[in-house]
């Protein structure tokens, strides 16, 4: 772990995409979303219209990298989630998209799968949230067809695009 990864994007925007953790390449740049998962991200929101640098901000659950990319722990979890809190707090986005499970349990407080919970909005605080797959599950799982999670996310994201610009 190098350095504190804490943002990227328009602090202003409607939208802020919460990922889990830096990656190696994240550290390496100090921007969240940078690295393999990032750059698929950044072309599943191109394919659905959404300008992924004036519309958005992007952040993570978890500030620094995790020792050989594991997944944060509940602990860690706690002990950055005063930061997330204040870092949504600051940027006031009308709309959250969680990527993937770390993000849903930080936000929701939930232990429900991504399966169950994806694709909903859900009220929270005043804001609208949807929980997605994260992109690294699509990277893993990369098949195109119908109802796999990759078309899936592509559903879930051309409805954040129609809420996002329908303003
Ligand atoms: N990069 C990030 O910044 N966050 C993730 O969750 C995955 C990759």
């Amino acid at each position: 772990m190098k350095r504190l990864v804490i943002g990227r994007g328009n602090v202003y925007a409607d939208l802020l995409i919460i990922g889990e953790a830096p990656g190696a390449e994240e550290d390496l740049e100090g921007k969240p979303y940078v690295g393999k998962s990032g750059k698929l991200l950044n072309n599943l929101l191109r394919e659905v219209g959404i300008d992924n640098k004036k519309d958005v901000y992007f952040c993570n659950v978890i500030k620094c990298r995790p020792p050989n990319n594991r997944k944060p722990t509940t602990k860690e979890i706690n002990i950055h989630k005063p930061w997330l809190l204040q870092q949504i707090k600051l940027v006031d986005p009308k709309y959250i998209v969680l990527t993937g499970s770390t993000a849903m349990k930080a936000i929701l407080e939930v232990k429900d799968s991504i399966s169950n919970l994806r694709g909903e909005w859900i009220e929270k605080d005043g804001r609208e949230i949807m929980v997605i797959f994260h992109p690294s599950y699509l990277l893993r799982f990369p098949s195109k067809e119908i109802n796999k999670p990759y078309q899936l996310t592509l559903k879930d994201l051309e409805n954040v695009s129609s809420k996002l610009y329908a303003l």
